[in-house]
């Protein structure tokens, strides 16, 4: 069983990137065989700036580096370091009906908002099924959102398959745990364009003075109040321990207590939770040597596969 899965770098991750996919697909490296790919080729549908490109690409694998993806156990690679994908890509753009591509949301939703769109981001799920097919891959782990382009690329493969004969290998998408959705500092999902992020690797006292400026409701402190519906409390429990959340829940519930000391706590979790990972981050990124020899024992060993597949597929499709 292979498991794979890409993250864009179009920005430094947050804790919604992390609570909400990275720590899960870190603990797939365990299980599986595991292929995470830094997208560079995606990201350059939104990231204009090379010198911001290649800056973020690198902070990307070091903070995945950081956060404990194993290079031992998982194969780390940048996507465009395997021309091989963007080969299949044409194959399989070749079979791809411009109306399911129409119905994809990333273009669909630029769309409707009366944005102009390019090629690259109409034919973004088709570059996306070429990554997962290139490897054979088994299972992609990715948040609700990705599942309409798993299912392109299912589409695609068995289309293909139909075609040209038996090639590729059907993947399933492993949808993400829900539970683990992060609400941003308003309160809303964390997310990038909400512009509502705690960042995973800010300076931890900007990151204390942003906490504190959380917006919170006006309830008189004396009343009670109920933890599962508070994005304060829910932030806490991610970086707090199992016996500091139940005395904080007790807490919300007694009433009797002001937000501010909950901001105060929650930072103090934050900066321990993070402390160890924090530290190594400061390590690699004083290495830049190490984590370029990463990306390129990573890059054979996703080559030499993406090869295999693609010459597959040339083979069955009178190419070869
Ligand atoms: N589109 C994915 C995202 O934005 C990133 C991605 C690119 C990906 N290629 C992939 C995810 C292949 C899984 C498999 O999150």
């Amino acid at each position: 069983m292979r498991v794979l899965s890409g993250i864009q770098p179009t920005g430094r991750f947050h804790w919604g990137n992390y609570f909400g996919a990275i720590r899960q697909y870190i603990d797939l490296q365990h299980e599986q065989q595991a292929f995470y790919f830094i997208a560079d080729l995606h990201a350059l549908t939104t990231v204009r700036e090379p010198a911001l490109l290649r800056q973020l690409t690198l902070d990307a694998a070091i903070d995945l580096l950081a956060l404990g993806l194993n290079p031992e156990r998982a194969v780390l690679f940048a996507q465009s370091s395997v021309p091989e994908v963007s080969e299949l890509c044409w194959l399989l753009m070749t079979l791809a009906p411009m109306g399911l591509l129409e119905r994809c949301h990333a273009y669909k939703d630029k769309i409707a908002k009366g944005l102009p769109a390019d090629a690259g981001l109409f034919t973004y799920p088709v570059l996306m099924a070429a990554d997962i097919l290139a490897y054979d891959s088994d299972s992609v782990p990715v948040g609700q959102d990705q599942d309409q382009h798993i299912e392109v690329c299912r589409d695609l493969a068995g289309k293909f398959n139909y075609l040209y004969g038996e090639t590729f290998v059907l993947p399933k998408a492993k949808i993400l745990d829900n539970a683990a959705k992060v609400p941003g500092l308003d309160g809303e999902k964390m997310s990038k364009s909400y512009n509502n992020t705690l960042e995973l690797f800010e300076d931890p006292k900007a990151q204390r003075k942003k906490i504190m400026r959380i917006v919170t409701d006006s309830r008189p402190m004396e009343m009670p109040k109920n933890p599962d519906e508070d994005h304060l409390f829910q932030l806490y429990s991610l970086v707090a321990t199992g016996e500091e959340r139940q005395a904080m829940a007790d807490l919300y519930r007694r009433g009797g207590f002001g937000y501010g000391e909950v901001k105060k706590a929650l930072a103090d979790a934050a900066e321990r939770f993070f402390a160890a990972v924090r530290e190594k981050r400061a390590e690699l990124a004083v290495q830049p040597e190490y984590i370029r020899e990463v990306l390129a024992a990573g890059t054979v060993k996703a080559r030499a596969k993406a090869g295999e597949v693609l010459a597959r597929a040339q083979r069955n499709s009178g190419l070869r």
